[in-house]
């Protein structure tokens, strides 16, 4: 069996407050992480290919400044998003769970479409 890391306390906050805790395996998008713990909010129309815009996250500081830079592909998708585009947007399927992001906070936009 391969070695299994968990990056911990991954939280999505929603735009009532409301907050959602999961236990993401590294590796795991974001966008994946709230569809598969049942978190609203986050459409992911296109599947992950960053091709809708459907799946924007606020990430939320410190963590916004460990993201790899964006591409040039999710950098385009983010001036299409529903809400508005803030300097800590993120398409949720392009944030891959890596240890260093254990305890990752985002919150989620008023509205994906
Ligand atoms: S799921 Fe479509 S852009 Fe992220």
């Amino acid at each position: 069996m391969g070695e299994f890391s968990l990056a911990k306390g991954h939280i999505y906050i929603a735009r009532d407050g409301s907050r959602a805790e999961c236990e993401l395996p590294a590796g795991t998008s974001v966008m994946l992480g709230a569809l598969t713990n049942g978190v609203e909010g986050i459409l992911a129309e296109c599947g992950g290919a960053a091709m809708c815009a459907t799946c924007h996250v606020y990430v939320q500081a410190p963590f916004d400044s460990r993201l790899p830079e964006m591409g040039e592909v999710e950098n385009e998708m983010l001036d299409a998003v529903a809400s508005e585009r803030r300097t800590e947007s993120r398409l949720g399927c392009q944030i891959v769970m890596t240890d260093s992001l254990d305890g990752l906070v985002v919150r989620l936009p008023d509205r994906q479409n």
